[in-house]
């Protein structure tokens, strides 16, 4: 079995209650933070910056965060993202004028380093910067919102992505973004994802009163994992 991580993406989180929400789902079992930061500029929405990724970690929050920039320009966000606590940052490729650049200024501010494809967008820059990559995110939904559903074509994109990664022979992570779910996480797997984002298939589990509503999703989604043969 590969190495699986969940990453629960806090757009769907209660940002009233941001810091106990992420205590909670990283209790429940849960492998790292996904943060979306969108600028209502490269994407139709507007969220949360550094500010809010520094007070994360300032409220002890000690697992990865995987910073996901959907914004333009990216550069002149990269520093301040490290200083602020992320461990990933990943970004698109359109969204940035020279993305060789872009790769080189994250892992100089001492974070690891992601490309993120939305469903149109083809792998080929890949070919030219793999060594400056450690994350391949695919987009399974267009980026903006969450709570949309997965995009199928997105199945045989992961598997492209798979044997692109494998025939490299670099250590280089697969994650998938939107419309994960427990019904579909194992076909995303086996199709050679290894990291999983989930959004609303997590924040809106089970009673907002109870302190463990997070665990039985959690436990459902790795009960999922455990049957893949990969
Ligand atoms: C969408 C974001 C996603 C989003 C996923 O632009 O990048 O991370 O939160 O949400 P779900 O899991 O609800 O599709
Ligand atoms: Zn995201």
């Amino acid at each position: 079995m590969r190495d699986y991580k969940i990453a629960p993406s806090i757009l769907s989180a209660d940002f009233a209650r941001l810091g106990e929400e992420v205590v909670n789902v990283l209790a429940a079992g849960t492998d790292m933070v996904h943060f979306d930061v969108m600028d209502n500029h490269y994407v139709p929405n507007l969220t949360i910056g550094p500010l809010v990724c520094e007070a994360l970690r300032k409220h002890g929050v000690k697992a990865e965060i995987d910073v996901h920039l959907m914004v333009k320009p990216v550069d002149r966000l990269v520093p301040d993202f490290a200083k602020a606590g992320a461990s990933w940052i990943t970004f698109h490729p359109e969204a940035s004028e020279h993305v060789d650049r872009t790769l080189q200024v994250i892992r100089d501010s001492g974070c690891k380093s992601g490309l993120v494809f939305n469903p149109a967008t083809p792998l080929d820059y890949l070919k030219y910067v793999i060594d400056k990559v450690d994350l391949v995110l695919l987009m399974s939904v267009n980026p903006g919102f969450g709570g949309q559903s997965f995009i199928a074509s997105a199945i045989p994109k992961l598997r492209e992505a798979r044997k692109i990664i494998d025939e490299s022979g670099r250590q280089i992570r697969l994650e998938i973004d939107g419309g994960v779910k427990v019904d579909n996480i194992r076909e995303i797997a086996a199709a050679g994802a290894d990291t999983f984002v989930a959004g609303s298939a997590i924040f809106s589990a089970g009673k907002a009163t109870d302190p463990n509503r997070y665990d039985t999703v959690v436990k459902a989604l790795r009960a999922e994992l455990a049957k893949v043969k990969v």
